[in-house]
């Protein structure tokens, strides 16, 4: 038996655009895959994000379209499509888009998308499309 929250694997392949067409909500980030302990999520972003970090965890961020930042304490990344970046476990950042982006984020089950911070953002785990 597969945990409750687990969709059972399947060898169905994933298209991005059709995952991304099921959804409208920003900064929501849905369960796409299961990878042993980690997921993969689609979100789509714009505007700003809340200041925060991971405790336990790096997070990783791929930009599927559009374009987006990642604001550290110190400069700024700006991630274009096609191109990735990951935020090492307890480094401060704040990820926004001008405007609407398409994003992928690889991390463990269970992490709150806006780590240490409570706030109006923080989304609920385990929304598979
Ligand atoms: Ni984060």
């Amino acid at each position: 038996m597969l945990p409750k929250s687990k969709k059972p694997q399947t060898h169905k392949k994933i298209n991005f655009k059709e995952k991304f067409s099921k959804f409208t909500e920003y900064w929501q980030p849905k369960v796409v895959a299961n990878l042993n302990d980690y997921e993969i999520k689609l979100v789509k972003i714009k505007n700003d994000f809340v200041w925060h970090h991971h405790e336990e965890t790096d997070e990783a961020f791929i930009v599927v379209k559009g374009a987006m930042h990642i604001e550290f304490e110190d400069h700024t990344v700006r991630l274009d499509e096609g191109e990735m970046l990951v935020v090492p476990k307890g480094v401060r950042h704040k990820p926004y888009a001008d405007k609407e982006a398409q994003i992928m984020l690889v991390e463990p089950r269970d992490i709150r998308n806006t780590g240490n911070i409570e706030d109006d953002l923080s989304a609920p785990n385990d929304k598979w499309i």
